[in-house]
């Protein structure tokens, strides 16, 4: 067997590409996590931010000395770019970085056997945009969730996204929104549960634009999916990620209401707080719209807990802006929020307009938009302290004797316990919040582990 090395940057959907690439070469491939003793090393790339971009070339960089070292050793080495910086520059890869025998996009994984053939014989670049085909090629993930026994495992059933909004690249790389079959997403899930997975993390970039037909062929969205999720054996929790405000719908909200499984936390981007720069950014609905659906959402399922992503420093934003975008966060109370300062990507509207906004202006904000979400966050732990909230352990601690795993709302939590704990959910007292995670005592023990 050969030896693939695999590196992932990017968002969750990345992650579970690099699964199933590693999947479909698993006749061929065993993993390792040493890059220098890999015959094939693919980076799995983001080209979401200008920095995310670039650290595709300082990998390469590195790479390229390793894979030097191999040759003098008499050993080849196969390098791969994948991922939505080989989708946005392909060629220019290889100009750029000559160490590189293949590009390709995240529309031709299936494929990636045959692409590996190919580059034998010279570089080779692929860039088709066909998620239909991908899904329904890529070998089954049964196997490697068998042996991997993740409690969590994350299912992509929805890619790519018609929304452009003017800052992001997504629509470009990951072209035209596609769902997949209803039909296909049960049976992975399915398949998950078997091998012994108690959480899936439903994946899409705009994972609420999802739409199939049920059994009897009625159009169907996220909502119904999620209730015969719901209804499979073993999985006793269900997230999704990550979500448009404009398509959060009443069988969504419904699903919130009425789910025990759909784990009450929910990633809702805003982008900005102000209505001038939610327009240029043409996210097509207002800050005040945002709150409503949140309200709606929150009157539904009263313990959701929200979390958001935010960009300072998009053209034309002024002070008063600003303003507004710290406005909702404290209106909102955040959980947790990822926040940018916006980046101009070549080939979107963005980067065109008038007005961009300095540099260090863009630090400014983002630094004290961080601190208000931060105050937001560590408020939101600390009022866990004494509550007792059900874990479900994934791993091994740092420490002997500790598990880690995640509360209902996504934080991790370290606690006390035996290895057969991992995979249950057990009940914890939360004893102290720190700056990342939250340590607790568990007080029952698990139907399966008494
Ligand atoms: N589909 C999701 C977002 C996917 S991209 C949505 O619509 O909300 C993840 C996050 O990266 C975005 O929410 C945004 O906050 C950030 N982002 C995207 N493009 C960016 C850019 N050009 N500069 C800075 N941040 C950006
Ligand atoms: Fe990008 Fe907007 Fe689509 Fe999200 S909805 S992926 S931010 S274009
Ligand atoms: Fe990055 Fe592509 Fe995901 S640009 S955020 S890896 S969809």
């Amino acid at each position: 067997m050969s030896k693939l090395f695999i590196r992932t940057y990017g968002c969750q959907m990345n992650v579970y590409d690099s699964a199933r690439m590693a999947d479909a070469l698993a006749g061929t491939h065993v993993v390792t996590s040493d890059p220098g003793e890999a015959d094939l090393i693919i980076v799995n790339t983001c080209h979401i931010r200008e920095k995310a971009a670039e650290k595709l070339y300082s990998e390469l960089g590195r790479l390229k000395k390793i894979r030097e070292a191999r040759a003098r050793a008499g050993k080849p080495t196969m390098i791969g770019v994948a991922g939505c910086v080989a989708q946005a520059e392909g060629a220019e890869i290889i100009a750029r970085a000559p160490s590189v025998d293949l590009v390709f996009g995240p529309q031709t994984y299936h494929e990636l056997p045959a692409l590996l053939a190919r580059a034998e014989s010279g570089p080779v670049i692929a860039a088709d945009f066909a998620a239909e085909e991908k899904f329904a090629r890529l070998p089954s993930p049964a196997g490697r969730a068998a042996i991997a026994r993740a409690p969590s495992a994350f299912l992509t059933i929805q890619e790519g996204c018609d929304k452009f909004c003017t800052f992001c690249v997504v629509p470009y790389t990951r072209g035209a929104e596609f769902s997949r079959p209803r039909a296909q997403i049960l049976d992975e899930a399915n398949e998950l549960a078997q091998a012994g997975v108690r959480e899936i993390t439903v994946l899409g970039q705009n994972v609420n634009a999802w739409h199939g037909t049920d059994r009897a062929g009625r159009p169907i969205g996220l909502g119904e999916l999620l209730r015969e999720l719901a209804g499979i054996a073993g999985i006793e929790r269900l997230r999704y990620t990550t979500s448009h405000p404009r398509d959060v719908d009443d069988s969504l909200i419904a699903a919130h209401r009425d789910l025990e499984k759909l784990m009450p936390y929910l990633h809702l981007p805003v982008q900005s707080g102000a209505d001038p720069v939610l327009v240029r950014m043409n996210r097509r609905h207002t800050a005040a719209e945002y709150l409503a659906t949140v309200g709606r959402i929150r009157a539904a399922r009263p313990d959701i807990a929200l979390s958001g992503d935010f960009i300072v420093g998009f053209p034309g934003e002024t002070d008063a802006d600003f303003a507004a975008t710290l406005a909702i966060v404290d209106e909102v109370r955040y959980a947790s929020a990822f926040s940018f300062k916006y980046s101009p990507r070549p080939g979107t509207p963005g980067a065109e307009m008038g007005d961009q906004v300095p540099e260090p202006l863009k630090a400014e904000r983002l630094a004290e938009l961080q601190a208000r979400i931060e105050a937001h966050r560590s408020a939101f732990n600390a009022a866990l302290e004494g509550r007792v909230v059900p874990v479900l352990f994934e791993k091994p601690g740092r420490r002997a004797g500790q598990l880690a795993g995640r509360s209902p709302w996504l934080q991790t939590v370290l606690a006390e316990g035996g290895l057969q704990m991992l995979g249950t959910i057990a009940d914890v007292r939360i004893a102290r919040a720190a700056p990342n995670s939250l340590f607790g005592d568990i007080v029952t023990q698990p139907a399966a582990a008494q």
